[in-house]
């Protein structure tokens, strides 16, 4: 034992109580690296020669408990033996943590992720701040794996068998007061009294609030039932062969008491398997390329000087996408006002963001009052004048565009940012009638607003780098993540996603039914079939984008004959599909021809070369995560041209 410690820091107080700093010296985030693993069972050594009355495990880091495994680290295990070690590392560890004498509690202050919940699951008590940034996950199934270092065990326990498998098997969050309704957390404290919260949870000597009994039993005797309805759920959304990880999960809970060590290498449902699996690779993958878009909008001040941030957004436009933008500015902390031709077309955008505010806030008036507080109606448009940024999300139409900017530029700060949130409209010529044309850029959302994570930020041709940066970090600041694009037809996504749905509406015409087109979009492993996404987009839109995107070319028969009929998909209730409670209903299924699911993306795969050769997008990469974030293409895959890329190697091998 070196008694020299990197990652932790140990102090006793007057109550001998040690108090265990996780503090990974150097870096602004702490990640449970082997090295950061093995000093914690040092430091348990140390406390085991001389046990204190209790152990309270808190972070050194302003920005959250601990961001789960290092992913570095586990990129480089794809072997028998490294994935072994793996969960070896965390489960005999935790397990020592979760047998100490002396009680043991976790004081949660923000994020906490993956291996980190599982750490303060192994502690006897958890104490979660009261804080928005504070939040408890599992997200290893979205890398492909499975929580292995007791996760699968304890957290069950907790919180009863299908809560668990709900946060396991989708990788949602939970924040403090949801945790500590659910059982995850025994005490929610205010941040000023946390480590007094912390002290009393310690030395309470409660025993921890048993699950109800129902609960006991679905995590118990039932125990088949409730993994066989988690199965069907899943299988609804993913199948085995893309997505592995979540059926092990299921599988390791149910078969193996939550150890993933129990399986032998060979199960399909081991670390062994998971590792070795394209997907796994891809999702990391996945995981690198999100972490790349972020960096983009955190990059702002590399430049030299800082840009001005942006704090008041000016929305103009309550439509669709106008309401919807305005209201996510305002869940985000912004003040914004919403602008429209009256009142009258405001107060459906109002009551709308209510609404969802309501949802979101599970009824909690106080927030629901906050964010509604930073949204004000403002039909006159007097909030241009303080604005940092006036994003138009008007008609499309070039004209009214341009004159509607004309005018805000009038009464605009100087210094402040516009945006376009248009679809089809070159930035440029939105531009053209401006006396500063630079500071105009493209801020397109997609929709819905608040489910896409992906925002293109377009450049125009007169665009200015600032004005690009800028948008890119007001994005970032959203939470969203922003790619940068030029100024052409569509962009990226809808450039790609066109002919994807072309392809789809000609398989129709050509006699195959719309659930065998989509099946096969699913069996490839897309988010989405692309006739759910026509009908979800509205077949008028689709029409008019096609007809846009494609210099006149015909639009399908099946398209204009649905259309004609007044079958505009999900907003009329009826288009390929008849729409119920929001979902299509579908027929039952016939065969899935073979290929089908290739020949759907081929002509998205090409269009995305097209757009990197042209430089629509600067590298392949920024161009895969534009369509998994934009359009939902197949994570599994990697993304459309790491897909094409691997599909060539493997053609080539194989002629
Ligand atoms: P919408 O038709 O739902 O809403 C447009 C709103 O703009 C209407 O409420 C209208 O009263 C208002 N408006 C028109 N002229 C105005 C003016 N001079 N001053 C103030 N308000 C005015 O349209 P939507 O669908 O929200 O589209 C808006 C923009 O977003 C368009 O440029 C569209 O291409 C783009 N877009 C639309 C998407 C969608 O799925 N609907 C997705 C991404 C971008």
């Amino acid at each position: 034992m070196s008694g020299q410690l990197n990652y932790w820091r140990l102090a006793r107080d007057g109550e001998d109580i040690a108090w265990l700093t996780f503090d990974r010296a150097g870096e602004s985030v702490n990640t449970l690296s082997s090295a950061a693993m093995r000093e914690l069972g040092e430091v348990l050594d140390m406390l085991d020669a001389a046990p204190p009355r209790g152990l309270v495990i808190q972070s050194g880091k302003a920005s959250g408990f601990i961001a789960g495994a290092d992913i570095a680290e586990f990129g480089q295990v794809s072997d028998v033996a490294g994935a072994r070690a793996l969960v070896e590392r965390g489960w005999a560890l935790f397990n020592r943590l979760a047998g100490v004498a002396y009680p043991t509690c976790a004081l949660v202050r923000g994020f906490c992720v993956g291996g980190g919940t599982e750490l303060a699951l192994a502690c006897r008590s958890i104490v979660a701040v009261d804080e928005p940034g504070t939040r408890f996950s599992l997200p290893e199934v979205m890398l492909g794996i499975v929580p292995g270092w007791g996760g699968m065990l304890r957290l069950p326990q907790r919180i009863g068998l299908p809560a668990a498998f709900d946060m396991m098997l989708t990788g949602r969050a939970l924040d403090a007061k949801r945790a500590r309704k659910l059982g995850l957390v025994d005490d929610v404290a205010p941040a000023r009294l946390m480590r007094e919260h912390a002290r009393a949870c310690l030395l309470s000597g409660r025993p921890r609030r048993a699950l109800p009994l129902l609960q006991r039993l679905l995590s118990g005797p039932l125990r088949g039932v409730v993994a066989r309805k988690a199965a069907e759920g899943v299988a609804r959304r993913v199948s085995r062969m893309h997505y592995p990880a979540p059926y092990a999960i299921i599988e390791i809970v149910r078969d193996f008491g939550g150890n993933a060590q129990a399986l032998p290498d060979a199960h399909p449902a081991s670390m062994a398997s998971l590792v070795s699996h394209p997907t796994t690779a891809n999702l990391q993958r996945v995981y690198h390329l999100r972490e790349r878009l972020r960096a983009i909008g955190k990059d702002v001040d590399t430049g030299g000087g800082t840009l001005p941030p942006v704090r008041r957004v000016h929305v103009i436009g309550a439509g669709v996408m106008g309401g919807d933008i305005a209201a996510w500015c305002a869940l985000r902390g912004l003040t914004v006002t919403l602008q429209d031709q009256g009142i009258e077309r405001i107060a459906p955008a109002m009551q709308r963001v209510a609404k969802a505010f309501a949802r979101k806030f599970r009824q909690d008036r106080k927030a629901v009052r906050a964010a509604l507080d930073r949204l004000i109606p403002d039909p006159t448009g007097a909030g241009v004048a303080g604005a940092d940024l006036v994003i138009e999300a008007i008609y499309e139409n070039l004209d009214a565009k341009q004159s509607l900017l004309r005018d805000v530029e009038l009464r605009a700060k100087p210094d402040a940012l516009f945006a376009t949130n248009t679809s089809s409209l070159r930035v440029e010529d939105i531009a053209a009638g401006l006396q500063r044309p630079e500071r105009l850029v493209g801020i397109h959302f997609f929709n819905p607003v608040d489910r896409m994570m992906l925002v293109e930020v377009v450049r125009g041709a007169a665009s200015a780098d600032d004005a690009v940066r800028r948008a890119a970090a007001f994005v970032a600041a959203l939470d969203k993540l922003p790619l940068p694009v030029a100024s052409s037809p569509g962009f990226l996504v809808n450039a790609a996603l066109g002919p994807y749905m072309l392809e789809a509406m000609k398989c129709v015409d050509e006699g195959v039914p719309s659930e065998v087109v989509d099946r096969a979009a699913l069996d490839f492993g897309m988010v989405m079939g692309p006739i759910e996404l026509v009908d979800t987009v509205g077949l008028d839109i689709a029409i008019a984008a096609g007809a846009r995107l494609t210099a006149g070319a015909a639009a399908p028969a099946c398209l204009l004959r649905h259309a004609a009929a007044g079958q505009l998909g999900r907003k009329t209730g009826r288009g390929f599909y008849e729409w119920k409670d929001g979902r299509p209903v579908r027929a039952p299924l016939s065969a899935v021809p073979e290929g089908l699911g290739r020949r759907l993306v081929e002509p998205l795969v090409a269009v995305t070369r097209r757009c990197v050769e042209l430089g629509v997008v600067a590298d392949a990469d920024l161009a895969d995560a534009g369509l998994i974030f934009g359009a939902g293409f197949a994570p599994c895959t990697g993304g459309p041209l790491h897909y094409d890329s691997c599909n060539t190697a493997t053609d080539g091998k194989t002629t």
